[in-house]
């Protein structure tokens, strides 16, 4: 099973991840987080260089690498955990890409679709929570984090840059009712929560 968390940056993805991972385990399950871009030594030192403020990254040039990085961790970590049966809960996967470089950046939908197809090698989740929250609570709630840091390369990208992300998110949602849920995430973290696990004890 694998199981994929979307939305802005500060919308909860995370903390919604590690409290299914706590009650999966608890069930027994094997279960494998992952969040992107990063996971694999590669992916991670990717990571690295497209959140780093030192340089200038062209937007074709940040749908390569996101998509590099994605590459390799399909390869090396989701396809073998799919094949022993594990669980697997991914903090973003490819919806990133055609939210931030797709609607985001406003690249070229047609090579951002191309690009995914690539990266993916066809795997996709077999559900994906999309944690929606407006621009200003997700802000207000990365502020509030303890020891956060100062907002990396991505985080620098702006207000409108942010809500063409949102509507993306909306409407690849609005395109795949069957694998999206949308959870509305201004909520308390017990209450969205529920939610998630009740949504899934349908699913599985
Ligand atoms: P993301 O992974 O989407 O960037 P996080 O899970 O790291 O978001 O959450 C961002 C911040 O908001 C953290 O400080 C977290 O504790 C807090 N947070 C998460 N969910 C909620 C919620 N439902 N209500 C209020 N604050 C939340
Ligand atoms: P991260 O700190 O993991 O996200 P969050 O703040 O939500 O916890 O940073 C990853 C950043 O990279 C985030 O701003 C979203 C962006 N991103 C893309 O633009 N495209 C992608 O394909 C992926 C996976 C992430």
């Amino acid at each position: 099973m694998f199981i994929s968390f979307e939305g802005i940056d500060g919308s909860g993805k995370s903390t919604q991840l590690s409290m299914l991972r706590d009650v999966l385990e608890a069930e027994g399950r094997e279960v494998v987080t992952i969040r992107e871009p990063g996971a694999t030594l590669l992916s991670e030192s990717i990571r690295e260089i497209l959140l780093s403020n030192k340089q200038t990254i062209t937007s074709t040039a940040e749908l390569l690498l996101f998509s590099s990085a994605r590459t390799q961790l399909v390869e090396m970590i989701i396809e073998p955990a799919l094949r022993e049966g594990k669980v697997i809960l991914c903090d973003r996967y490819v919806d990133s890409t055609t939210a931030y470089q797709g609607y985001g950046r406003q690249l070229n939908m047609e090579d951002v679709r191309s690009c995914n197809n690539i990266a993916t090698r066809g795997v996709m989740p077999h559900v994906t929570f999309f944690i929606d929250v407006a621009y200003e609570q997700a802000q207000q709630r990365m502020q509030f984090t303890p020891g956060s840091a100062e907002p990396d390369r991505m985080e620098r990208s702006g207000r409108d840059f942010f809500e063409r992300v949102r509507q993306g998110y909306v409407e690849i949602a609005r395109m795949d009712p069957k694998r999206f849920v949308v959870i509305d995430g201004h909520r308390q973290r017990e209450e969205i929560h529920e939610e998630i696990v009740a949504l899934l004890a349908n699913v599985s």
